[in-house]
């Protein structure tokens, strides 16, 4: 980080699930740099602390590691109880955790458990963390929610990963569900698409592996939106799907 470059989002708290690797540890990294404070979850307790470490060294900032399933209710619940007594109220939740089947077959032939989870970790999980957060950032009249969707062009391709692609879409219709009701409050509920990206998620799809002309696009420009939304650049498009390869190439 250069001197001048100035931390706009200092002094604020943000919550960043699935943290430890991937798309959530580069956004994690954007918001630590621009001196947000963070509360970070993954189920892999080693990932989450070792960018903690990393954050606290290189930004100054306050940074929580937690290893919690964003499924268990209980949990989700102590975590965030014990973020807002340590770190303050939240400003910005970062619903980013997610999984998606194993095995990339059609639906019959999938496992209707493992689909079953697959759904609950990727709208289960961001349903919690949303109302064990949104109810003080009402009550303040501030705060964003930002849930990283897809379009599961994968699953279209091939006619597999019935669960994620479910998972997905009624994401996107509980950010829907949300606009009207925060309207006016100052609490701002947005849907990010990362685009394609190389992530531990993406290098487990023969989809993917298959090919050797696969367009990835570039995870800093999720982490910089991410950032962006923060700030409230994006206050004015509540409800909308913000593509971040578009918006960075713009
Ligand atoms: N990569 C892409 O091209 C792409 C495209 C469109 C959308 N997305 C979305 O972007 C987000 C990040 O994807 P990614 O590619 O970075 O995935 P990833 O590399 O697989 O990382 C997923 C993260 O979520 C955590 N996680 C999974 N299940 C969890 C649970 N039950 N509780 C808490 N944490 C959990 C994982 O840690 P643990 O396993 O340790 O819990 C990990 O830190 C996802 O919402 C994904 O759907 C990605």
């Amino acid at each position: 980080m250069t001197p001048e470059h100035s931390r706009d989002l200092e002094g604020r708290v943000g919550v960043v699930t699935g943290a430890g690797r991937g798309i959530g540890r580069e956004i994690a990294r954007s918001l630590a740099a621009e001196g947000m404070s963070l509360l970070l979850l993954a189920r892999t307790g080693s990932q989450v602390r070792d960018l903690a470490d990393e954050l606290i060294a290189a930004c100054g900032v306050k940074v929580l590691p937690a290893a919690v399933d964003v499924t268990d209710a209980d949990a989700v619940a102590r975590v965030v109880q014990h973020a807002e007594q340590q770190l303050g109220t939240v400003d910005l939740l970062v619903n980013n955790a997610a999984t998606i089947e194993s095995r990339e077959v059609p639906f019959w032939e999938g496992d209707a458990e493992e689909m079953w989870r697959v759904v609950e970790t990727n709208l289960r999980g961001p349903l919690l963390m949303t109302r064990a957060l949104l109810p003080p950032m009402v009550q303040r009249g501030h705060g964003h929610v930002v849930n990283l969707t897809s379009r599961a062009r994968a699953a279209t391709a091939t006619g597999t990963y019935t669960g994620y692609a479910v998972s997905k879409r009624a994401l996107s219709a509980l950010t829907q569900s949300l606009v009207g009701p925060l309207a006016g409050t100052g609490v701002v509920v947005l849907d990010v698409l990362p685009g394609l990206v190389k992530t531990e998620m993406t290098l487990g799809m023969p989809v993917w592996t298959t090919r050797d002309d696969v367009p990835w696009d570039d995870v800093g420009a999720t982490a910089r939106l991410v950032a962006d939304i923060a700030r409230g650049r994006y206050d004015d498009r509540a409800g909308e799907v913000l593509e971040a390869p578009a918006l960075a190439a713009s």
